[in-house]
């Protein structure tokens, strides 16, 4: 609706903290769009391994950008669709393999700059509830409520561990807890974007909850907030 005014909530966090199934489950709750970040960075990281490019190559990677025609779609369930030049990729970019490359070219500035319009545009058109790495401290400083969403990385694992059970693709645990650390390292030593609270994130430990434990927690927290 026109001078509607448009509300944001920023959810940041590591790999398997539960952020966007309970993202999700806030948006649907507060009638608000989810917006998954970490889909739009997949489909960048997708597009590399397609061409067979080095992710840490940030110059290789920097030249592919021109390539790149990124979409965002909706569907009737409010889900996220990513589509690449036109073909939709959302299942593709859930690959286990896809996630290092995500996180690799997301390191890149130059990846990161041409992802940040897309980001804005969304939460300036909905109001939002965004997931990522550094949507309170960059993307939407701005932001109603900030909230930074952790767990020990031993739960993120287990977390990781059933839902990939649970979908007929079983990895081995200790592979996916070494996965989550490097990943975490990486997403949070990186010059561009660190992975960090931002200021006046309201920081929430997930470690040991249930799905409903901590969808309660947000909700009762947002709304205390927003
Ligand atoms: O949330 P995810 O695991 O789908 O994200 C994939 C990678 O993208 C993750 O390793 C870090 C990166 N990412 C980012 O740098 N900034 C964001 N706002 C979202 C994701």
């Amino acid at each position: 609706m026109i001078g509607e005014e448009k509300k944001a909530i920023a959810i940041d966090g590591p790999s398997g903290a539960g952020k966007s199934t309970l993202a999700r489950a806030l948006a649907k709750e507060l009638g608000f769009r989810y917006v998954d970040t970490g889909a739009i960075y997949r489909t960048v990281g997708y597009y590399a391994y397609r061409k067979g490019t080095d992710p840490g190559d940030a110059a290789a990677v920097t030249a592919l950008l021109p390539e790149i025609r990124l979409e965002i779609r909706y569907d009737g369930e409010g889900l996220q669709h990513m589509l690449l030049n036109g073909a939709d990729v959302t299942r593709e970019i859930r690959l286990p393999e896809i996630s290092m490359y995500a996180s690799r070219v997301s390191a890149i500035p130059a990846v990161r700059d041409f992802l940040m319009e897309t980001q804005r545009q969304l939460a300036r058109r909905h109001s939002v509830i965004m997931d990522g790495r550094d949507i309170g401290t960059v993307v939407l400083p701005d932001a109603d409520v900030k909230i930074f969403l952790s767990a020990s990385p031993e739960d993120r694992a287990m977390r990781r561990f059933l839902e990939l059970q649970q979908r007929g693709t079983p990895q081995d645990y200790g592979q996916l807890l070494s996965e989550i650390k490097e990943r975490d390292y990486n997403d949070s030593h990186r010059a561009a974007a660190p992975l960090r609270p931002a200021e006046g994130a309201i920081v929430l430990d997930t470690t040991g909850n249930t799905f409903a434990q901590s969808f309660q927690l947000l909700i009762k927290t947002i709304k205390e907030n927003l």
